[in-house]
């Protein structure tokens, strides 16, 4: 079975399970919401494809978007010399991808929040990596539109964005990676 068959598989176990009506009325805490995609790590070739796409340069501003271990955001402080912020909806997530930080000698250029990425403020970034799936990518693509400037970039690991055209797609290893580019009429 094909990694993303495993992954639309597990989305929709979590789909499900959190479609099911509960007895319970109360909204859940934000933090402890169902997660809108199970973890799944992006393999580390692939990862260096997605930040070489991106043409990541020193000291820039880079947000992962459901960052699990955080080796997107730490590959893009230890070889390019960025600062990156990973986002994650699970604590779990954060404390590895803290300890992979440290392991790496990348504290003082990364930072990892428990956050809901739906609540992130970007207008920071230069550059956004994304390994979610096509609806949560759709359900974002208007909070990148308005909140990302003009020449930040958006890479996504196997999901484009609808009929948002990418500026440019590679392949390695069988998946695809998506570029945009912002642009003032985005
Ligand atoms: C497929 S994994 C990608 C991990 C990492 N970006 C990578 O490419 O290796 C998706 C991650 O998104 C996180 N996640 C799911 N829904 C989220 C949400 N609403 N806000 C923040 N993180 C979320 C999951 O906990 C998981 O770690």
């Amino acid at each position: 079975m094909t990694f993303r068959k495993l992954l639309g598989i597990a989305c929709c176990a979590v789909l499900t399970v959190a479609c099911v009506p509960t007895a319970s009325a109360a909204p859940a805490a934000q933090e402890s919401r169902t997660p809108d995609v199970p973890y799944v790590p992006t393999p580390q070739a692939v990862v260096d494809e997605m930040l070489k796409l991106a043409q990541v340069k020193k000291g820039e501003v880079l947000y992962d978007l459901g960052s699990g271990d955080g080796r997107i955001v730490v590959t893009a402080a230890k070889k390019y010399g960025a600062k990156g912020t990973g986002i994650d909806i699970n604590p779990e997530r954060i404390r590895e991808a803290q300890e992979n930080a440290r392991k790496a000698g990348v504290t003082d250029q990364v930072r990892f929040i428990e956050q809901d990425l739906f609540q992130t403020d970007l207008r920071d970034a230069d550059v956004v990596t994304l390994y979610l799936l096509p609806s949560v990518n759709l359900k974002l693509r208007p909070k990148l539109q308005s909140d990302l400037k003009p020449g930040a970039r958006v890479v996504s690991h196997s999901f484009d964005m609808g009929d948002w055209k990418p500026d440019k797609t590679v392949e390695v290893d069988g998946r695809k990676i998506y570029l945009w580019v912002i642009r003032k009429s985005n």
